[in-house]
C-alpha cells in the first residue's frame, strides 16, 4: 500500500485538505489489487474476529461501486477466494451508503430466515476512477475494506435500520461512462459537485439518525457511538452537534484513510473495536451517505 498526501500535479496543499476535509492520509491499492482482495482480506479477519469458519458462512454480500469485472459480482469472487461454495452471493451498488444498504438487506435476509450467518463486506478502490487532474475531487478518496459477520440471535443487535434514495441527484455524484461495444463510452472518472452534496449530507444525515432512533425507541443520549461515512470532518462534527452529542462519541477515521465510500463505515467500526473503545453492549449509530442520491442508518446494540 502507498500513501499519498496529495494529488499529483494540481494545485492544492495540504493546508487545504486538512481544514477542509480533515483527510491527512489515505491508501492506494497497488495495480493489479482488485476490491475483491481487500473484501476477502476484512473478510477473513471479520471471521478470525467472530470465532467463526469460511464455511459457517450461508451469505456474502459486498457493497461496492468498483467492481472488480462489470460481472460477476465481487461477491462471487470473494466466495471464491474464501473457498466455500453453494450460498448467496451478491453486490451491492449503493456507493457511500453501500456498507448500511447492505447490513439492512442481510439483517432482513436473516430476519426472514433466508440466511443465518452472513459476511457483509465494504470494498472500494477509487484510486482508479480519480481523475487526477481534478483538485476538487482527487485528494478526497482512497482504498480499502471492512467487513463483518452478522448473525441470527435471540438477542436483538441490529435494532432499526432506515434506507433513503433520491435519484433526483444522480449528477451531482457520479462517474458517468459505460461500457458499449467493447468501449468505455463516455467519461469513466469520478465528478462531484461537493458543494451540492456537502448540504443534502448535513440534512439527511439528521433527519435518519432521528428517524431510526425513534423507530427503535431510544434518544439521542442513547448512543455510545456516532459513525458516520467518513467524507468531510467538518459534516461530521455538524451531524454530532445537531444530535448533541459529544465529539468524543464521534468515531473518525477520514484522517486516514480519506473518503473510502462503501469501506468507510466498516472500517472506521473496526479501527473502533480493535482500539477497544467500542465495547460489547455499546449502542452504536452508523450512517451512509453518497451518490445517488443515497443515504441510511443502523442502531445496533453491540
Ligand atoms: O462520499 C460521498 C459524500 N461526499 C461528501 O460528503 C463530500 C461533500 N463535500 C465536501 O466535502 C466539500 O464540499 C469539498 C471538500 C469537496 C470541498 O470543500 P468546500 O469547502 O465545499 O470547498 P469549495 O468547493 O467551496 O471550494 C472553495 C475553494 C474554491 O476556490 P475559490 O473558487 O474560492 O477560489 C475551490 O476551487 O477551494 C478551491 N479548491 C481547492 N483548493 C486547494 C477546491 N479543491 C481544492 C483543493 N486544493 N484540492
Amino acid at each position: 500500500m502507498v500513501q499519498m498526501l496529495a494529488g499529483r500535479g494540481v494545485q492544492t496543499s495540504d493546508d487545504w485538505i486538512v481544514e477542509r476535509t480533515g483527510i491527512r492520509a489515505r491508501h492506494f491499492a497497488d495495480d493489479g489489487v482488485m476490491s475483491s482482495d481487500l473484501a476477502t482480506l476484512a473478510a477473513r479477519q471479520a471471521l478470525q474476529a467472530a470465532g467463526r469458519e469460511a464455511g459457517d458462512i450461508d451469505l456474502i454480500i459486498v457493497a461496492t461501486s468498483t467492481p472488480d469485472m462489470v460481472f460477476p459480482s465481487t461477491a462471487c469472487i470473494v466466495q471464491q477466494k474464501l473457498g466455500i461454495h453453494g450460498c448467496p452471493a451478491f453486490d451491492v451498488q449503493a456507493v457511500c451508503s453501500g456498507f448500511v444498504y447492505a447490513l439492512t438487506v442481510a439483517d432482513s435476509m436473516i430476519r426472514t430466515g433466508a440466511a443465518s450467518r452472513a459476511l457483509v463486506i465494504g470494498a472500494e478502490i477509487f484510486s482508479r476512477i480519480l481523475d487526477f487532474d481534478d483538485r476538487t475531487t482527487c485528494v478526497l478518496f482512497g482504498d480499502g475494506a471492512g467487513a463483518v459477520v452478522l448473525e441470527a440471535s435471540d438477542q436483538p443487535g441490529l435494532l432499526a435500520t432506515e434506507l433513503h434514495a433520491d435519484g433526483r441527484h444522480v449528477g451531482i455524484l457520479c462517474v458517468p461512462g459505460s461500457v458499449s461495444g467493447g468501449k468505455v463510452m463516455g467519461d469513466p472518472l469520478l465528478k462531484m459537485d461537493g458543494q451540492a452534496v456537502f448540504k443534502l449530507a448535513v440534512g439527511v444525515l439528521d433527519s435518519v439518525a432521528r428517524s431510526v432512533l425513534s423507530k427503535a425507541g431510544r434518544v439521542e443520549a442513547d448512543i455510545d457511538w456516532l459513525i458516520p461515512h467518513q467524507a468531510n470532518i467538518r459534516i461530521m462534527h455538524g451531524t454530532a452537534r445537531k444530535l448533541k452529542l459529544p465529539l468524543d462519541k464521534l468515531v473518525v477515521t477520514v484522517d486516514e484513510h480519506g473518503n473510502t465510500s462503501a469501506a468507510s463505515v466498516p472500517l472506521a467500526l473496526d479501527a473502533a473495536v480493535r482500539a477497544g473503545r467500542i465495547r460489547k453492549g455499546d449502542t452504536v449509530l452508523l450512517e451512509g451517505v453518497g451518490g445517488g442520491f443515497t443515504w441510511g442508518a443502523a442502531l445496533l446494540d453491540l
